[in-house]
């Protein structure tokens, strides 16, 4: 999958994973590859009931079509981890190397800056049978945000912020292309067990005893991260040794360490 394939640029869209979506709906050829991208959102899409902030022309919203060949649903996991590893090394490029270790995926697909968020990805998928028929993957990538609202300003970043300066946002476009091209290559030949690798050594607090919920409303409880099963639940380790799998929405990251 070659980047861009096509492209289509609003000026301001309600979303461009709805657009994308919609386009699909109405039958339009659109080969994998194709992306719509856009300034301005103004009902920006993010995970589960969540909508996506971004002040209009800071930043890169846009969504990518891939069709993946013969990706069997017990496999499409490898979708969320090659878009993530993909965002990640877009923002690995952009920071100095002492600091491209902070770089992480907080599962799913979170892209992370020590503990900020600089990236979202939501796909959406179109099955067929037990195949995966396309994909429609989307992406915020805070690039020169400096106005966050305030129930996230503590937990987001943008690579100005991580910088120190204003990012130009084509350069990072043309690296995210280089990156989504470079990653979903890993799935086009067959690599998925090399991809895994790679999601796991990026994944954000891997190893690290931490306190977590369960959601909805469930009790904290101590873990650890030590791993992602085929179907992309997340595997946490507890204190007795056992494994259990979550789900995604099924539970949520707290900030303090055990007894912190
Ligand atoms: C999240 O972290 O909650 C996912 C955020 C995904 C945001 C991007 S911006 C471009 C594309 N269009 C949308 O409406 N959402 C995704």
């Amino acid at each position: 999958m070659l980047l861009p394939k096509v492209a289509r640029y609003f000026s301001r869209v309600d979303s461009t994973n709805a657009a994308l979506l919609q386009a699909l709906t109405d039958g339009e050829a659109l080969p994998s590859g194709a992306v719509y991208l856009t300034d301005e959102q103004t009902a920006g899409r993010g995970q589960g009931s969540n909508g996506w902030h971004a002040t209009p022309g800071d930043n890169l919203t846009l969504s990518v079509l891939c069709r993946p060949d013969h990706l069997s649903v017990d496999r499409v996991f490898s979708l969320t981890e090659a878009a993530a590893l993909a965002v990640a090394a877009t923002v690995r490029r952009f920071l100095a190397p002492a600091r491209r270790g902070e770089v992480t995926v907080k599962w799913p697909n979170d892209v992370y800056v020590g503990d900020r968020k600089v990236a979202g990805i939501l796909i959406q998928n179109g099955l067929r049978g037990n195949q995966v028929q396309w994909a429609v993957v989307g992406i915020g990538l805070n690039v020169n945000e400096v106005d966050f609202p305030p129930e996230i300003e503590d937990n987001a970043t943008s690579l100005r912020q991580l910088t120190g300066g204003e990012v130009e946002r084509e350069m990072a476009l043309s690296a995210l292309f280089t990156e989504l091209t470079e990653w979903f290559a890993y799935l086009e030949e067959g690599r998925q067990a090399e991809l895994r690798r790679h999601y796991l050594d990026a994944l954000y607090r891997r190893g690290q005893l931490r306190t977590f919920r369960r959601l909805p409303q469930g009790e904290a409880f101590p873990a650890t991260i030590t791993g992602v099963d085929p179907a992309g639940r997340l595997l946490l380790t507890h204190a007795d040794g056992t494994t259990e799998a979550f789900a995604q929405r099924s539970l949520q990251y707290l900030q303090a360490a055990p007894g912190g």
